[in-house]
């Protein structure tokens, strides 16, 4: 989708839709009160009549018939004029996109709704009119008209330095593609993504930007230690890889290391799961796909961070070569881990790759990881689960992530919970025998690989999918955390 800026005039140009807000209580957002005026249509009847109160996602398609230069208009809902952010705009570009309805060209004058700066809201906007126009339809031989019609979007601003009104809507260009790259990985079906095509994939993403890929395969994972990645990866025919992708601009403001779990497909390995707990396990490198959009968006972006992002990938199958309960493994860093449950493997891989990177001494590391269904039990399915072992980093995330729009919700490590992964043959086992707090456990294991750095856990089981179209998220995965660590690692970059 093209996405462009206009100025004022924009409004008297031919368009197929024009698209404008309206505040709770039917309060007409910019641009809303002219357009009625020349429909002749007084806005409080005709609302009350369709039913709309405008909620922040709703909108009405009015025919303009031949009265405005566009031949639709789009009354889009925002709720509370006080409580706008820029979530709000992004949930209303999605029912644009959404409800365009046939419409190729569309006019809105949405950011101008937005408070504050006009470049926050229009990177929104522009964000949010890519991801909502997302579908995953490359197997189907036709999309039943389910594809997003829309192929040009103007926003319409007020005042603003223009070269940051551009600068805006290219970075909000780079945020959404790269989610939708997440998304592409995290969608495509098991039998077309092994970790091999994973590392390929990560190698396309990154071609011509600045930023240098390495590759260990299943000899190199041995050779070097990875106990944990090779222990999860031996039941596959399709053998394990760790990529690292380093990113290292100049004048770098520290260096950070992401790490992304990358289960190209979980079958719960011999410790086997019910099948319809395995139905979605293709997405289960939702963290991997992660990690790689956002190196892949850093270059583009100008971020001034160096970061070294890992994707810690394999096939966790059953076989006479997988790993059995009770097999002991030497990670990384030395520790021993016995494996009673084959199905707790995110851990496994994370562990090494954590390993790994803590031993660079990196001012922070994140991981993210579709890691227990645990999480999900605790915060649903629209929330990702923080843990940390350090409070200022826990809260920059938090921040990034209110910002991005994702919900993310700090959960605790609990000291007292350690002991119930004490192993009697090893220095952990990977599950503990308790019935609750599986989230929380799944983080304390991974706090024993990174070597006390500052670290932050996403666990992104829930909102790594969604099971509807709802906004700017299309049905499947959603490619979770892609904007959160952006937002994050811009914020770092800047110095805020
Ligand atoms: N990939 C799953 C977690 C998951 C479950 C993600 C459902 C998204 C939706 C993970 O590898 C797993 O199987 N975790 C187990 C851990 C248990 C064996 C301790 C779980 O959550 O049941
Ligand atoms: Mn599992
Ligand atoms: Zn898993």
């Amino acid at each position: 989708m093209e996405v462009g800026l206009g100025t004022a005039e924009a409004l008297s140009a031919p368009a197929d839709l024009l698209a404008v807000g309206v505040f709770a209580d039917l309060e007409p957002g910019p641009g809303a009160e002219q357009a009625l005026e020349a429909l002749g249509t007084p806005l409080r009847p005709l609302m009350e009549s369709r039913g709309f109160s405008s909620k922040t996602g709703e909108a009405v398609a009015l025919p303009t018939l031949g009265r405005l230069p566009a031949a639709t208009l789009l009354l889009l809902g925002l709720g509370d004029r006080s409580a706008v952010d820029a979530d709000t705009l992004r949930r209303a570009t999605g029912s644009l996109v959404r409800e365009a309805r046939g419409a190729k060209h569309a006019v809105t004058t949405l950011a101008q709704a937005g408070p504050g700066d006009q470049a926050v809201a229009v990177r929104a906007v522009t964000e949010a009119a890519i991801l909502a126009g997302y579908r995953f339809d490359k197997y189907k031989a036709s999309s039943n008209g389910k594809r997003p019609s829309l192929e040009r979007l103007v926003i319409v601003t007020g005042d603003g330095d223009d070269g940051a009104l551009r600068a805006a809507v290219a970075a909000g260009r780079v945020r959404a593609v790269a989610t939708n790259l997440a998304r592409d990985l995290s969608n495509e079906p098991a039998n077309n993504l092994h970790p091999e095509d994973l590392a390929a994939a990560a190698a396309r993403a990154v071609e011509g930007k600045s930023v240098a890929i390495s590759v260990k395969d299943e000899r190199d994972l041995a050779a070097e230690g990875f106990g944990g990645i090779v222990g999860v990866g031996q039941g596959a025919s399709n053998p394990p890889r760790l990529v690292e992708l380093r990113y290292e601009p100049e004048g770098a403001r520290g260096r950070v290391v992401l790490v992304g779990k990358g289960i190209t497909f979980d079958s719960g390995g011999l410790s086997l799961k019910p099948p319809d707990g395995m139905i979605t396990m293709k997405t289960d490198m939702s963290g991997a796909a992660a990690v790689l959009a956002v190196m892949s968006a850093l270059d583009d972006l100008g971020v001034r961070v160096a970061v070294t992002g890992y994707l810690a990938t394999a096939e966790n199958m059953p076989s006479g070569t997988a790993t059995r309960p009770g097999d002991v493994l030497t990670m990384k860093n030395g520790k021993t881990v016995e494996v009673l449950n084959t199905d707790a493997e995110g851990r496994l891989v994370m562990a090494d790759a954590l390993a790994l990177g803590s031993a660079a001494k990196p001012d922070a590391i994140v991981d993210v990881a579709t890691l227990t269904g645990a999480c999900m039990v605790a915060l649903g399915k629209r929330y990702t689960g923080v843990m940390s072992n350090h409070d200022a980093l826990a809260a920059e995330l938090l921040e990034a992530a209110a910002e991005a729009g994702e919900r993310a919700w700090r959960l605790p490590l609990p000291e007292e919970y350690r002991k119930d992964l004490d192993s009697e043959v090893a220095d952990l086992k990977n599950v503990t025998s308790e019935r609750y707090g599986g989230a929380l456990t799944a983080g304390l294991f991974l706090q024993e690989f990174v070597d006390g750095r500052p670290w932050v856990h996403l666990d992104i089981a829930g909102p790594a999918r969604a099971d509807s179209d709802d906004g700017y998220l299309a049905k499947g995965s959603t490619g979770a955390a892609v904007r959160t660590l952006l937002s994050w690692l811009d914020r770092r970059g800047a110095g805020d």
